[in-house]
């Protein structure tokens, strides 16, 4: 007869059989290791929570694969790592600070070419040449939310170099309103931190291509460099997928309201939106800029200090409105004189709509407004 277990090694083994019971949505897989045979195997190289964020983006970009990582920086550095020493990255400037002070950092560790063209601009374009094997912006860019031609830039690089990568930073279009992979990109990434979370609770990033290749090599580059995100995280950014589309329709409208709104105030000179040309972009969500007029920025700590509405923490595109000052937040990472190069001051504000009533969050600026001429 068979001795019986020691109580302590079999509950450690004790699990409960779930195989019929066909739970309403995909619980947390909150382990590391699967079978070794199995399609994930270790949850550094693929988990089931894993898969699903990125089967959910990939459906809503329509794409051919979706790649996901802990955050949006770490699918920007996924694709930096396709370049080799002495390749040549045009980026356009108007990026996220961070992402253009990483682009310096790993250009010259790694004795990359790095140039800048403001890709928007059309005679920039010519900075692209046979020998740039990557570029890289954003649309609309960041700041003043310009439009970047994605065929243009495409067309440009392939006819000169084919086998050159566009690369778009797609966060702030979203999913739902750009596909840069149709309008000739090889690669779209996001930050998942914003839209796709959407509540300001957790962190994620998505490469997504439809180039087979590219897609085996940022699996590998993500399994041998550790990039992937966890399980929970997967899991909140998968649940929080379901409700992009309400959010951002929403965030439209109170967007284009407030838009409406700054345009009519004394004390803004200029409000930035894109151009939704209903081509490239077809909707856009709730990120706008603007400046102050009379040297108002003087004030701007007061300013944000009266809001009661807006938060002032680092995020945006979230559920609750956000305030911040790009020189000193988002761009902070950029020398004076490289902000200066692309225009940007201490006079400019970024607003991050919420999903608060118009109304109130007029009467908040009204009188943040009011309080800075007193
Ligand atoms: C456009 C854009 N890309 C990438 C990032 C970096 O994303 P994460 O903070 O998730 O690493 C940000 C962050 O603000 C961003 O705005």
């Amino acid at each position: 007869m068979e001795k019986p277990l020691n109580p302590v090694t079999k509950a450690l083994h004790a699990r409960i059989e779930t195989e019929n019971a066909n739970p309403a949505v995909t619980p947390i897989y909150q382990c590391s290791a699967f079978e070794a045979d199995s399609p994930f195997f270790y949850t550094r190289k693929n988990n089931p929570n894993v898969s699903e964020l990125e089967e959910t983006v990939r459906i809503l970009e329509e794409a051919n694969f979706a790649i996901a990582s802990a955050c949006g920086m770490s699918a920007i550095s996924m694709t930096l790592e396709l370049l080799k020493p002495g390749d040549t990255l045009v980026v356009d400037p108007y990026i996220y600070g961070c992402s253009y002070r990483l682009f310096q950092r790993i250009s010259e560790r790694l004795g990359i070419q790095l140039k800048t063209a403001d890709f928007s601009c059309e005679k920039d374009l010519e900075q692209i040449s046979a020998k740039t094997c990557m570029v890289f912006f954003e649309t609309p860019t960041n700041p003043f939310l310009k439009t970047v031609d994605i065929e243009k830039v495409s067309e440009r690089l392939k006819s000169l170099n084919p086998k050159g990568l566009v690369v778009v930073d797609n966060t702030w279009a979203t999913p739902l309103f750009q596909h840069p992979l149709k309008h000739g990109a090889d690669v779209s990434l996001h930050s998942g931190t914003k839209y796709f979370s959407g509540h300001s609770d957790v962190m994620s990033g998505m490469t997504l291509t439809n180039r087979e290749d590219l897609a085996q090599e940022f699996r590998d580059i993500r399994f041998y460099g550790g990039a992937i995100l966890a399980p929970h995280s997967a899991w909140l950014t998968r649940r929080s997928l379901q409700t992009l589309n309400l959010r951002l329709e929403k965030q439209q409208q109170v967007t284009i309201e407030m838009r409406d709104f700054l345009r009519k105030q004394s004390q803004v000179a200029k409000v930035y939106y894109p151009n939704v040309d209903g081509k490239q972009l077809t909707g856009y969500g709730g990120i706008i800029f603007f400046e102050f007029s009379d040297n108002l920025e003087k004030h701007y700590q007061k300013f944000i200090q009266s809001l009661k509405l807006f938060n002032t923490g680092t995020g945006m595109a979230c559920v609750t409105s956000m305030v911040a000052q790009p020189y000193s937040g988002s761009h902070a990472s950029m020398t004076c004189e490289e902000k200066e190069q692309i225009g940007l001051g201490e006079n400019l504000v970024r607003l991050c709509f919420g999903l608060e009533n118009p109304d109130d969050l007029k009467n908040d600026l009204t009188n943040a407004f009011k309080l800075l001429e007193s």
